[in-house]
């Protein structure tokens, strides 16, 4: 520290300081926490907690343990992972950190492709490290009226899902995000209700609800046609009436955006869906889809 010899002047300057990579599991969730408010995430402890278990990462720490900065990704199959939770504080921005994270990410994901979703303080940042943009997601949310908007019948019946039929939602879901993330949807139906929609003696969409930041987040909704995936949404919309929920898709028009701008769930803000390596986005006409996303970080 530098303060001049008089003792009189207004400004000091303080010296620079390092950080170091850690492993994102040996700090306290209260500091990850901390990170999220900082830059005005909804994340809650709790949410922290349960990416760490679906998850690996890293925070940057300087010399006396302080958090300022986070990444994590979250390997799916053997060549494909998301990555997310990309934060540095807003007092070490723009400094060269976030670009550090990234690297250390690279290093520690080795071949594997990769996807993101990038909010627009991020985007020049991966876009310079050779992600290509895909599609945009819109953050959508509200509190839930005590109507539900009406809908065209459907052609099935959506319940609860059966505890023994897990298997059919991780097959959906690996058809319609293109990876099988297996791990993931049995941890996400631990803390999540899941409802399932039958047609033909089969299950042929699903959709998980959980509680996440301010409220609810549903999603993922994996779903053939926007009205599956309205009715799916639907079914757990009905018992969260004044709750606030969040639903993270890349549906912009048709009958499921038009349902959720009706429900309550106007866009409040979007990111963009990256990748690094192979294209990840591959909608098929008639095949499940990703109509509502699991989270930002995982896709
Ligand atoms: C996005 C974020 C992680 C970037 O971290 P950072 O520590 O500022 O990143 P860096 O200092 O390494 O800068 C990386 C690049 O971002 C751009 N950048 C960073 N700050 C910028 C600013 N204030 N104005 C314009 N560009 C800026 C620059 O292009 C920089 O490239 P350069 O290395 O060629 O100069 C950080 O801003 C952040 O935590 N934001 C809030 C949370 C968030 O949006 N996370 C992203 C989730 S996808």
């Amino acid at each position: 520290m530098n303060s001049g010899s008089t003792g009189l002047h207004r400004s000091v300057q303080l010296k620079s300081f390092e950080l170091f990579a850690r492993d994102i599991t040996e700090v306290d969730v209260e500091l990850l926490h901390a990170l999220t408010v900082a830059v005005r995430w909804p994340h809650r402890p709790a949410d922290w907690e349960f990416l760490r278990q679906v998850g690996q990462g890293i925070v940057a720490v300087d010399g006396i343990g302080r958090v300022f900065g986070s990444a994590m990704w979250f390997p799916q199959g053997d060549d494909f992972a998301t990555v997310g939770l990309v934060i540095t504080t807003p007092r070490t921005q723009a400094q060269g950190a976030g670009r550090w994270l990234m690297t250390q990410v690279f290093e520690r994901c080795g071949k594997r492709h990769l996807a993101l979703n990038a909010t627009h303080a991020a985007y020049p940042l991966y876009v310079s490290l050779g992600f290509a943009s895909e599609g945009i997601v819109s953050m959508r949310q509200g509190k839930i009226g005590k109507d539900l908007p009406p809908l065209p019948e459907l052609d099935g019946e959506v319940t609860e899902m059966p505890t023994d039929r897990l298997a059919d939602i991780v097959t959906l879901d690996a058809q319609a995000f293109g990876v099988n993330r297996e791990g993931l949807i049995r941890s996400l139906a631990g803390i999540a209700s899941a409802m399932v929609l039958w047609r033909g003696g089969a299950i042929v969409g699903f959709s998980m609800c959980r509680e996440f930041g301010r409220g609810h987040l549903i999603g993922p909704t994996i779903a053939r046609n926007d009205l599956d995936a309205a009715h799916l949404t639907a079914a757990h919309l009905q018992s969260l009436p004044g709750c606030f929920v969040r639903v993270d898709t890349r549906e912009n028009d048709g009958l499921y955006a038009g349902f959720l701008d009706q429900s309550g769930l106007g866009a409040a803000e979007t990111v963009t869906t990256m990748s690094k390596g192979r294209q990840f986005l591959n909608r098929e006409n008639g095949q499940p889809w990703v109509y509502g996303l699991a989270g930002h970080a995982l896709g």
